[in-house]
């Protein structure tokens, strides 16, 4: 466990002094609180590497005003056990002013347009926020490999854009989306929610499995999207802020003639709780 790029830097150059030929190293960044799905991203890391480096930290930058940092569910203590029981090799979990060195980065990466669009709509310069940290994080941890999971289906898409457009030399591998056994996406933030909550979140996946088989049955686009809404539409606790039907690439809305890859990818309020999720579906 180190705490600073100082120690990281130790730590990786004490590791490589030990073999040659060098080890490929892979990086998975967090924000903590882990659960199954994180531990996914190790497993497969450990698949796509010798070196697994997994970092913590709750990144201000990616929060709104009014969104929830503050009460952003962090345990270290229990992140840090359950990574040695995984195979990790180093975990990095600065504290802000380690990252930030005690204040705001006066130069950003932006997402562009792809930043603008579903979660960005509703969380304006999130995904600058992101990328921003995840740039950094790559040049502190110099991974040959980094992995993301599906659940977050636009941030992997940023990444992967901004791994193009500015030459970021590490290979972005997706890991698909852990569930619990009733469907719900595995997330730290499912930790605020009541059983009341729970309950009614189980349309998001609902929703999805609705689209699922419609696109399985060769239905176009559109009956693919209404699919979802149709479900989405029976639960009233669920308040929805989008379900779109995007192209992989960019996050546009697919055209009602679009066939191949299409994610179906919908986010909601919960009581206090905002949940996304998303399917990855071949449209006919
Ligand atoms: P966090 O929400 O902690 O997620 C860390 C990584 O775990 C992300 O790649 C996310 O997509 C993946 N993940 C979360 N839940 C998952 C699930 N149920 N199945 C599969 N993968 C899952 O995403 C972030 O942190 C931050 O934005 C970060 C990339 C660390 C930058 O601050």
């Amino acid at each position: 466990l180190v705490r600073t790029r100082a120690e990281l830097a130790a730590v990786l150059d004490e590791r490589a002094s030990q073999r040659w030929p060098r080890r490929r190293r892979a990086v998975v960044m967090t924000m903590g609180a882990l659960h199954e799905g994180h531990l996914a991203l190790v497993r497969a890391a450990r698949e796509h590497a010798d070196e697994v480096v997994v970092t913590i930290f709750v990144n201000p930058l990616q929060f709104g005003p009014a969104e929830d940092l503050a009460r952003y569910p962090r345990d270290l203590d229990g992140d840090v056990a359950l990574l040695a029981t995984a195979g990790v090799d180093v975990v990095l979990a600065p504290d802000v002013g380690e990252v930030y060195r005690g204040g705001e980065p006066a130069v950003r990466v932006s997402a562009g347009a792809l930043g603008e669009r579903l979660e960005g709509a509703h969380r304006p310069g999130h995904f600058d926020g992101v990328l921003t940290v995840v740039l950094k994080l790559l040049h502190l941890v110099q991974p040959d490999v980094a992995l993301f999971g599906q659940k977050d289906a636009q941030q992997l898409m940023a990444v992967r854009r901004m791994v193009r457009d500015l030459d970021v030399p590490v290979e972005v591998v997706a890991v698909p989306t852990v569930r619990d056994a009733d469907g719900l996406a595995l997330s730290s933030r499912n930790a605020y929610l009541s059983a009341a909550d729970r309950r009614s979140a189980l349309v998001l996946s609902r929703a999805l499995a609705a689209a699922r088989s419609a696109a399985d049955a060769g239905r176009p686009a559109p009956e693919v999207l209404d699919a979802a809404r149709g479900v989405l539409a029976t639960e009233p606790a669920v308040d929805l802020d989008y379900v779109a039907l995007v192209d992989p690439a960019d996050a546009t809305d697919v055209g009602p003639a679009h066939t191949g890859e299409a994610v179906l990818a919908v986010a909601a309020r919960v009581g206090s709780t905002r949940l996304i999720d998303n399917a990855v579906l071949q449209v006919a």
